[in-house]
Formats: C-alpha cells, sequence, structure tokens
C-alpha cells in the first residue's frame, strides 16, 4: 500500500524512532561518503504554493544525493495556478513521477493530492503542519541530548503549523510539552484534542512563557507571522511584542543548557533576540542540515524501497 507523510498525527512513536534512526544513518552515509542511492532512477515532483529556501533546496539536494532527479513546479507557473484540480494534478504527475512532495495552504489539500495520487505524497508545509521540520527538530534534540522521552520541550508564540507539529511530534516520543500564545492564537483544535489522549507525557498550554519555559530542555519559537498572514502582521504584531519573545532573560528560568531550536527564517528583535539566537546559532543551523537527513530517511522509506 502506498503511503504518504502529511502530518506527524498519521505517525505512531515507532515509525517516528525509526525515521530518526534511517535519519542518523543517512547523516552518517553522507558525512563518510558511504553510498545510499536508493532513489536511483526515480523522480521527486516538488509543487510550491509558497516560498522556500530551505524545503526545496533540501529536498532536491537530497534527491540527488541518493541517485534520484527532483522538479520543481511553482504553483503561479504550472496549471495548478489556472485552477487546475488537484485531483487531476495528483493523477498526472503520478504517471511520471515516483513521489510528489507539496507546500501550500490548506492541509485540505495535501489530504486531497494524497487521496489521488498512486504515489507517495509528503507535506512540505502547510497552515496546519510542518512534519519534516518537526522530524529535523527531533533528529537535532535526539543527537544533542541523546534522548527525547523525559525531556521538556517549550514553545513561545503562535500556535501555528510548527507548533501543531511540534505538540504532537514531542508528545508521540514521550517528552512533556508545554506552549504559550496569547489568546485567539492557540494550536489547532484537532491537535489539542489529541494532546488530551496522551497519558503518558504531559501538555500545558497557558498564556505566559515564563511558565511554559520552567526547566524546558528545548525552547522553541517560529515567528509572529507565517506565509499568508502577511495583511495580519501589524495586528499580530500588538498581540505578542513585548511578552512573547525568547530573550536571555527568559532563557534563565530554562534547564541550564537548554537547546533553542528555530525552523528559520527567524525575525531578530521580534520572536527571538539576535543575542539568544546567536549563542544558539550552532543549533539553529544543524537543525537546518538535518532537515536534509530526515527527508533523505522519509523519501527512502516511502519511495526507496527502504
Ligand atoms: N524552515 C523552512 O521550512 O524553511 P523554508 O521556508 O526556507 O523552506
Ligand atoms: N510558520 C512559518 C514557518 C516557515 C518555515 C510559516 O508557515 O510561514
Amino acid at each position: 500500500m502506498k503511503k504518504d507523510l502529511l502530518k506527524l498525527l498519521d505517525l505512531t512513536r515507532e515509525d517516528i524512532t525509526k525515521i530518526l534512526d534511517v535519519a542518523d544513518q543517512m547523516k552518517y552515509n553522507q558525512k563518510h561518503g558511504l553510498p545510499h542511492d536508493c532513489l536511483k532512477g526515480k523522480t521527486l515532483a516538488m509543487i510550491f504554493e509558497k516560498n522556500s529556501t530551505r524545503t526545496r533546496v533540501s529536498f532536491e539536494v537530497g534527491t540527488y544525493q541518493m541517485g534520484g532527479h527532483a522538479l520543481f513546479l511553482s504553483g503561479k507557473e504550472s496549471q495548478i495556478g489556472r485552477g487546475e484540480p488537484i485531483a487531476d494534478t495528483a493523477r498526472v504527475l503520478s504517471r511520471y513521477c515516483d513521489g510528489i512532495m507539496i507546500r501550500t495552504y490548506g492541509q485540505d489539500e495535501v489530504e486531497e493530492l494524497a487521496k489521488y495520487a498512486t504515489i507517495p505524497v509528503i507535506n512540505g508545509l502547510t497552515d496546519f503542519a510542518h512534519p519534516c521540520q518537526v522530524l529535523a527538530d527531533l533528529m537535532t534534540v535526539r543527537e544533542k541530548m541523546t534522548r527525547l522521552e523525559g525531556l521538556k520541550l517549550c514553545f513561545i508564540g503562535d500556535g501555528n503549523n510548527m507548533a501543531n507539529s511540534l505538540i504532537v511530534g514531542g508528545l508521540k516520543c514521550g517528552m512533556d510539552v508545554s506552549v504559550a500564545c496569547p489568546e485567539g492564537y492557540d494550536p489547532d483544535p484537532k491537535v489539542l484534542d489529541f494532546a488530551k489522549t496522551v497519558t503518558d507525557a504531559k501538555f500545558t498550554l497557558c498564556r505566559d512563557p515564563k511558565e511554559a519555559v520552567a526547566g524546558a530542555d528545548v525552547v522553541i519559537t517560529d515567528v509572529w507571522a507565517s506565509m499568508g498572514q502577511e495583511e495580519e502582521a501589524q495586528k499580530r504584531r500588538l498581540a505578542f511584542e513585548g511578552v512573547y519573545q525568547v530573550n536571555a532573560e527568559l532563557m534563565k528560568l530554562a534547564h541550564p543548557g537548554a537547546m533553542v531550536q528555530h525552523c528559520l527564517p527567524a525575525h531578530r528583535g521580534e520572536e527571538i533576540t539576535a543575542e539568544v539566537f546567536e549563542a544558539h546559532a550552532d543549533e539553529i543551523f544543524e537543525e537546518a542540515e538535518n532537515r536534509l537527513h530526515a527527508q533523505k530517511a522519509v523519501m527512502s522509506l516511502l519511495m526507496g524501497g527502504n
């Protein structure tokens, strides 16, 4: 049966652990020049309806490193931008390619694509989820802290795609997760419902970043206004400014030696200070690098017969 990566809610803890294990192996293979060409002769179609630097480059480079070919389709320049139904795009691409990565707005569009495609579909970010990014985050935390279970992950900021995926991914891996966001900017209700079902890890949602960050091993933030929310930027600034920022003072309340992660791009002086960003730059850019390895793991498992 065809398998997709649409959102972390669809995965078990075992699935996530398997991806992270293969990702570590991919990283090792690449650093040691060991062959890992499991996508030889295969093609990944990459559909982008929003901007990207990391996702585009890491998927394209990752496919190439595994012996395959990636092609870029922008929403605007393809027939998707002229209204060709997702269901038809899915059936056409399935006849040429071996996998589809899509970055778009609605999660329903990705689910629709996967319903009609006969090849694996990978979510490269929607308004609801950013599963590839959070797999890279979990990989980076596990690399540095040697485990995930029992650690406390704290997210400060907008209850957006990153918050949604971090809550699900963190809890599924046995991490306690705390989120601080302003009223009106909560994570998705489906994610909050999922959190209520978790019994072996703790989830807290609060308004006060100081409360959320207490004793955290990993502190994560993201932009106040995501792609597609440009018109709300001013209103959002008023809701977040002065409170929802990862700064040195806030970091004092985290566990000593706590990591900081940011999916990037970062807005220094808004959700994170330049001081905290630069103090944790190695971890943040390792996280960016790990997109490559984590996605290679996903592609090898879904498309490579691994
Ligand atoms: N973090 C992330 O997904 O980056 P891009 O938007 O550059 O792909
Ligand atoms: N929440 C951000 C993540 C960017 C990688 C956005 O959706 O724009």
